[in-house]
């Protein structure tokens, strides 16, 4: 039954049947249930469905209208109006892995310089279509089935080749899940830990902020642990206690430092004497355009039962597409998958799909091609201006991903930087916020590059030299 036949008109009541029709919708749309902009039906519909004659309609409809909660639109019926004045809905509900920075850009400043989000700008739209319709031509109606929990047959194969290829993985593709993200994964693992007796997670210090309180609000203890020039501390890890380890050894997140080769050799060594599992955060796998240096090459391969490694196409396609991977040692896979049952029951059938073709066809391959171009110019570009126009500072760590660490004279106020960044139409982020405790760390900016115009970094970057120089 739709709403509108909700309507309980009292024939024999005082109250005209106008008036009774005008103050049912008046109500709904005040409570919000006929939300802005929503087609009503027409009036001969309703007087129909009513069983009152249409001139009643018409006028209870028109006197909405002169009240300013309907509108009537040519050719479109009538509707409820858009801009209604309404209570001010609550607070946007944040992602489980927001950082308070990430997500859509600000239109209302000149430059947004913060991390987060992906590179939507440049989402292979053509491509995916393509890629899309060949999935949905060859899917047969089997296919629109619930999805098996660890995800598609055939994108777990495409995705043991790919990971294998790009970087070393060492997976079949039964130890292959498809999760909602990156996100998805750190969830499960999450719930799974504490029945492998693990109630404490070590996490990179400084590291993603949104994760920190995602892993803190999850239950387990979170113990931060260093990160120098060589990645994360694995000593501290060790004198920590904790038997498991987030940790982003390609491209550590914020600072960018790769995890050395003797750092990466400790932390396997670190996790066969304590039976401990390391989580592998490869977040921006395939975002690499550092000039004669490769990425470091997955972190699983040197231990691949203790290490769960985990990909998403976040920074390289959309986050909007919530797709992800972890390639998981095959005792915790049962655990993860019964992990999902009570979550949910699997990731969107097309959209996996669409991804195996766009993997095995080469379109991804040839993406990445374009975007580690683009996003190579963009870097460029940033670090040149900061070398031309904030002496002292520097971007540090290799050419990769969708930011930069861009590192600060030693004396400099970082909060009064970014304050007086936002008077001049510049959204930052600086690196305090990724630290566990406040006054931790040397001055740094995290800075969102992928969306700017070449141009962009420069006039962005002078503006910051002109709040430094306190002009
Ligand atoms: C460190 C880190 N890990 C993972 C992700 C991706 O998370 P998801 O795949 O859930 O979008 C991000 C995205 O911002 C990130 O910064």
């Amino acid at each position: 039954m739709a709403l509108h036949a909700a309507v309980t008109l009292v024939r024999e009541s005082e109250i005209p049947l106008t008036a009774q029709i005008q103050r049912f919708l008046k109500k709904e749309v005040t409570e919000g249930t006929l939300h802005p902009g929503t087609r009503l039906p027409s009036s001969r519909r309703l007087a129909d469905d009513l069983g009152v004659s249409r001139s009643v309609v018409v006028e209870a409809y028109g006197q909405l209208v002169a009240e300013g909660y309907l509108e009537a639109v040519q050719g479109a019926g009538t509707r409820v109006v858009r801009h209604l004045d309404r209570a001010v809905p609550g607070p946007p509900v944040p992602s489980l892995l927001d950082d308070g920075h990430a997500g859509r850009r600000d239109p209302a400043v000149r430059w947004d310089l913060r991390p987060g989000g992906g590179n939507v700008p440049d989402f292979p739209r053509r491509e995916w279509l393509a890629a899309y319709q060949r999935a949905l031509h060859a899917a047969d109606p089997a296919a629109l089935d619930y999805p098996p929990l660890a995800g598609d047959p055939r994108l777990r194969v495409e995705l043991a080749r790919y990971l294998g290829r790009m970087c070393g993985v060492r997976s079949t593709p039964a130890q292959v899940m498809v999760t909602a993200g990156f996100a998805q994964a750190l969830g499960l693992l999450a719930a799974v830990l504490p029945g492998l007796g693990t109630t404490a997670l070590g996490i990179e210090n400084p590291g993603h902020p949104g994760q920190r309180r995602f892993v803190h609000e999850s239950g387990l203890r979170s113990l931060p642990l260093p990160v120098d020039g060589e990645g994360l501390d694995v000593a501290a890890l060790a004198a920590s206690g904790a038997r498991a380890v987030l940790v982003t050894p390609a491209h550590q997140f914020p600072t960018g430092a790769p995890l050395s080769a003797r750092r990466r050799e400790a932390l396997v060594r670190w996790a066969r004497d304590v039976d401990g599992l390391i989580i592998e955060d490869d977040y921006d796998r395939g975002l690499w355009y550092e000039r004669g240096a490769s990425r470091p090459l997955a972190l699983q391969r040197l231990a691949p039962d203790h290490v769960v490694y985990a990909g998403t196409v976040s920074k390289t396609l959309a986050p909007g597409l919530r797709l992800g991977w972890l390639a998981a040692p095959a005792p915790l896979l049962e655990r993860l998958r019964r992990a999902r049952a009570r979550q949910d029951l699997g990731t969107d059938v097309l959209t996996q799909l669409a991804f195996a073709e766009f993997l095995r066809g080469g379109a991804y391959d040839r993406h990445l091609r374009r975007l580690n171009a683009l996003c190579r110019t963009r870097h460029d570009a940033l670090r040149e201006a900061v070398r031309r126009h904030l002496p002292g500072a520097a971007v540090a760590g290799p050419a990769a991903g969708l930011h930069a660490y861009v590192t600060l004279p030693r004396h400099t106020d970082e909060a009064a930087l970014v304050a007086g960044a936002l008077r001049r139409s510049v959204l930052l982020c600086g690196a305090a916020s990724h630290h566990a405790r406040p006054g931790e760390g040397a001055p740094a900016l995290v800075v969102g590059h992928a969306h700017l115009p070449r141009s962009g970094a420069e006039q962005a970057v002078r503006e910051l030299a002109a709040v430094l120089s306190g002009r």
